[in-house]
């Protein structure tokens, strides 16, 4: 083990650089303009991953590929670990909000700053290099380990679930591993035993055939931005609480020994509100910030479009307004049946002389788990051997559907180890990772391979 550490400890530089020209390439997801970069992205760690030793490939789905590769010389007798990740990155927009360009890797003041510094190339390398320096270092690794790392995260996993189900038997294993969410705090390493789910959709209210003069006929019909504009108001009540019929139907209530674990935590709200530079917090009534981050459904409109958006004035009463929804979901809701209760709110509330257009895009179920298993024993003590301090274990209120299909597909539980920091800013402009978390999340990820086995 110790000369695994010292490999690790020694190449801190190396590591870095090879970081670094995987954040060059723009493996933005949503965006069809960088399908070559995407494709460039997924063999850079092809070869990352077989230039370590494992068997590697790239497996084409009908969107991105995904990375697959394995060493399974531990052994049957040694447990297998699937390690998850993904290579595709959030657009990089607004791109003059930042400090350098988000695809020339900078590093300044301890961090390095690209678009998936932390999101997820950065955590995904940490595994890399552990894999990499206890077959260099050692010869062996203590567990057989699997990765897939996939490119399509960002946009939903479209495609995942197949490859889950059509390659079952390949992906046989007894845990995944996920570095994809965040430590509690600097110097506050967690374990995450929830997340929230999703669903995401798009609306188009559609008003007057085509944009009108707003002085020859505006107050004469419904126009599309200001009716969609109240029916998005009507998604909430006073109190903070989504008003969609049955939203709340299928939610289990916190338990008080949980929201007294959450209380537990140190968390100051003065500065969460000073961090995000806004005076007031602003959630469902009853509950904590936290409560309301982790473990409350929430219901935002992540865009909204619609009429003249160009310089100067214009005076319209344009034809169509479009926003784009995303709601969390917490255990036990259902993507697929909020989705159709979201539609049926909207439509019911949609006024005469306009007409609304739905159209649902991606969702995933919320996950909890059990915080007594041997894995997550094994994470502790990994993580405690390399950050010098023993986990807290929190909820987060991102999501990564695919936990919950690893528990369908594969039927098996899967760690979120994070070595980010939530001011990271993911999927915000100067998106960053703190060098000094890279590699003590690399050293607990080595770590984490011996205790696993044990
Ligand atoms: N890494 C995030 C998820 C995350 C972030 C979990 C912070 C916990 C804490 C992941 O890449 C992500 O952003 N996922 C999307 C999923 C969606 C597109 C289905 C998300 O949460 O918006
Ligand atoms: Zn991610």
């Amino acid at each position: 083990m110790q000369s695994v550490l010292d490999h690790l400890n020694a190449n801190r530089e190396q590591a870095v650089e090879q970081l670094k020209a995987l954040l060059r390439i723009p493996t933005v997801s949503a965006d069809s303009r960088f399908k070559d970069d995407v494709r460039r992205g997924a063999e850079f760690v092809r070869d990352a991953l077989a230039a370590a030793g494992l068997k590697a490939e790239l497996c084409p789905t009908p969107g991105n590929a995904i990375v697959y590769a394995e060493w399974l010389g531990a052994g049957s007798s040694a447990p297998t670990v699937l390690i998850y990740g993904h290579y595709d990155v959030q657009p990089p927009d607004p791109l003059d909000k930042w400090t350098t360009p988000a695809f020339e890797p900078t590093v300044r003041d301890g961090a390095i700053y690209a678009r998936g510094a932390t999101d997820d190339k950065g955590q995904v390398w940490t595994h890399v290099l552990s894999v990499a320096a206890w077959l260099k270092a050692a010869g062996k690794l203590p567990v057989n380990v699997k990765f897939v790392i996939e490119g399509e995260e960002e946009v939903g996993s479209r495609n995942l679930d197949d490859f889950l189900a059509t390659n079952k038997g390949k992906l046989k294993c007894d845990i995944v591993v996920v570095s994809d969410t965040s430590q509690y705090g600097p110097g506050m390493p967690a374990i995450t035993y929830g997340l929230r789910g999703i669903l995401a959709c798009e609306v188009t209210l559609t008003g007057p055939n085509r944009d009108l003069h707003s002085g020859v006929f505006g107050g004469s019909v419904w126009n599309p931005i200001n009716a969609l504009c109240r029916l998005i108001g009507k998604l909430h009540d006073d109190e903070g609480r989504i008003t969609v019929p049955g939203f709340y139907d299928d939610v289990s209530p916190l338990t008080d020994a949980e929201r007294q674990q959450f209380r537990a935590l140190p968390f100051d709200e003065h500065k969460y509100q000073q961090k995000l530079g806004v005076d007031a917090v602003h959630g469902e009534a009853g509950f904590s910030t936290l409560e309301r981050r982790w473990a409350r459904p929430t219901c935002d409109v992540n865009g909204i479009y619609g009429g003249y958006t160009g310089e100067g004035p214009k005076t319209i009463v344009p034809s169509t307004a479009t926003a784009k929804i995303t709601c969390r979901l917490v255990p036990n809701q259902n993507p697929d049946k909020l989705t159709q209760a979201l539609e049926s709110f909207l439509q019911a509330n949609t006024p005469a002389g306009t007409k609304l257009k739905f159209m649902a895009h991606h969702g995933g179920w919320p996950t909890v788990a059990d915080l007594n298993s041997p894995f997550i024993a094994a994470a502790r003590r990994a993580i405690e051997q390399a950050f010098g301090t023993a986990p807290v274990m929190i909820r987060e209120g991102g999501s990564i559907p695919v936990v919950a299909t690893f528990k369908l597909i594969l039927g098996v539980d899967t760690l979120l180890l994070g070595w980010g920091q939530d001011t990271d800013n993911l999927h915000s402009p100067d998106e960053h990772f703190s060098l000094a978390d890279f590699h003590k999340g690399t050293l607990a990820s080595a770590v984490l391979w011996k205790e696993l086995a044990k």
